[in-house]
């Protein structure tokens, strides 16, 4: 139950994309994306993670392959983890996630467990914490921020027209006006953006 008078916890997605909106290739990778840590700046402010059902597995067995062997190159990107690869996989395996799923039943990280419905989304945002970081996927993410859930989006936009591919909005069907807060252009021609979404 929700304090009278305290800041509901915010839910913050984060997203990796090309400039044509797509978050992966046909081949179900986006090879143009080096390093899957946490590049929007979230660590500091979140103590739990939401992920979609479909992301879930790949997710897990990613970080437990760095967490395992951080000096072997990572599955997906085939190179070394980064540093901040390297304190994403500890800063993971401490942290809560929840994953929105109807099928699955069962995960190897003894911190991960699952939520059913968006009202248990609605629940854990009343609950007291940090902001709770949305890592995806597509679908999971494009139908919160349709259900009204998701308070900001952050995104990493990669000089690059990705062609076929798995599109972050591919499943939206209504018009929604976002608010810039925010726009930084890094060196190696990504563009960081964070949007409010009221
Ligand atoms: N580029 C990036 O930054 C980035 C970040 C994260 C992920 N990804 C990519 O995203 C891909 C996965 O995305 P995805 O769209 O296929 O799957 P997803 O969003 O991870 O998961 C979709 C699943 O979530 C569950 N779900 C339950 N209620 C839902 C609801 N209201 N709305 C949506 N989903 C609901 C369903 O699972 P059940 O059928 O079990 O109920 C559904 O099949 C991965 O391949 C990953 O590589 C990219």
């Amino acid at each position: 139950m929700q304090v009278k008078g305290a800041v509901m916890r915010k839910l913050i997605a984060g997203m990796k994309t090309s400039l044509d909106g797509k978050i992966e290739g046909t081949d179900g990778m986006a090879d143009w994306v080096h390093a899957w840590s946490d590049d929007y700046g979230l660590t500091p402010q979140i103590d739990a993670c939401l992920l979609g059902g479909g992301m879930y597995p790949g997710y897990e067995g990613y970080w437990t392959g760095i967490q395992n062997e951080p000096e072997k190159p990572a599955w997906i990107t085939d190179s070394a983890p980064t540093p901040a690869e390297l304190e994403w996989a500890r800063f993971a395996a401490k942290t809560p996630h929840y994953v929105l799923s109807r099928s699955l039943t069962s995960a190897r990280w003894p911190n991960t467990s699952f939520v059913r419905g968006l009202d248990e989304i609605e629940a854990l945002k009343q609950q007291p914490g940090k902001d709770i970081y949305l890592v995806g996927g597509a679908r999971t993410t494009a139908s919160l921020i349709e259900a009204g859930l998701v308070d900001e989006l952050r995104l990493l936009v990669y000089p690059l027209i990705a062609g076929e591919g798995k599109a972050l909005f591919g499943t939206t069907a209504r018009r929604r006006a976002l608010e810039l807060r925010k726009s930084e252009q890094l060196p190696d021609g990504r563009v960081r953006l964070v949007y409010g979404i009221s």
